[in-house]
């Protein structure tokens, strides 16, 4: 299932209640991507727990927390608490990612990990079933508003094939420079929940940003679908 979540950090951080329910509503945004760094692990600083707890009261949209951060084994737990429906820690700065995965499940939400644009998925496979999602960065994290890193649609497609193989219902989730004129690739690439920061609140109408991005994703999906029956049923299986 195609999920749009738009991601705050390109929204007026002074109006956050009111930037959140732009998006919200009917066949509004699935979740809001909540950007957190802390100026260490990526060269830029943003919001902490007390504004996730702000933003959980302000909405009934569910917050999907994307942590920029070192020693997140220290702090995710800290964003369920907070109301995070969905939190995402970056392999590269988990110290056990296992167990912290686990915390994140244990207290009730979703436990995911993001990738940055040169960390390969392979070492990861066997972590796969300790995940409710997987997040391939398409930029270099740390800023809304970057150009997509199209070389990244290799561990996209490489990624939903060891899903696939391991029988996973793992989310596989694309962040950075998702936009109309990106999001069709990485949906036949197999990504199935998409973050769009610049593309959703640059736009005029937010709300209708992402009502536009969830059809063309779904239609380059189903169209990727079709493919695949097409080449099997030519190949006679
Ligand atoms: C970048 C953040 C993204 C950012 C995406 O480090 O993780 O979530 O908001 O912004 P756009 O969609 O403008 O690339
Ligand atoms: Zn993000």
């Amino acid at each position: 299932m195609v999920q749009i979540n738009p991601s705050i950090l390109s929204a007026d951080f002074a109006r956050l209640a009111e930037e959140a329910r732009r998006v919200g509503g009917p066949e509004g945004a699935d979740w809001l991507h909540v950007d957190v760094m802390d100026n260490h692990f990526v060269p830029n600083l943003t919001l902490g727990v007390p504004v996730v707890e702000s933003l959980r009261k302000a909405t009934d949209t569910p917050l999907d927390c994307h942590l920029m951060i070192e020693d997140p084994d220290r702090w995710a737990p800290q964003y369920v608490e907070a109301g995070a429906g969905s939190v995402t820690f970056h392999a590269e700065a988990a110290a056990a990612p296992v167990r912290l995965a686990r915390e994140i499940r244990a207290k009730g939400a979703r436990a995911s990990m993001a990738l940055k644009p040169a960390t390969p998925i392979e070492p990861y496979e066997d972590l796969l079933p300790e995940l409710d999602m997987l997040l391939v960065m398409t930029v270099e994290p740390g800023f809304g508003g970057q150009a997509f890193l199209d070389v990244m649609l290799p561990k996209i497609r490489r990624t939903r094939q060891l899903i696939d193989k391991h029988g996973l219902q793992l989310w596989l989730q694309v962040d950075g420079g998702v936009s109309a004129s990106t999001i069709e690739r990485c949906a036949e690439a197999g990504a199935d929940v998409f973050v769009a920061g610049s593309a959703v609140y640059g736009a005029d109408d937010p709300a209708a940003a992402v009502r536009a991005l969830r059809a063309q994703a779904r239609e380059a999906a189903d169209g990727a679908a079709g493919t695949c029956a097409h080449q099997r049923t030519a190949r006679g299986a």
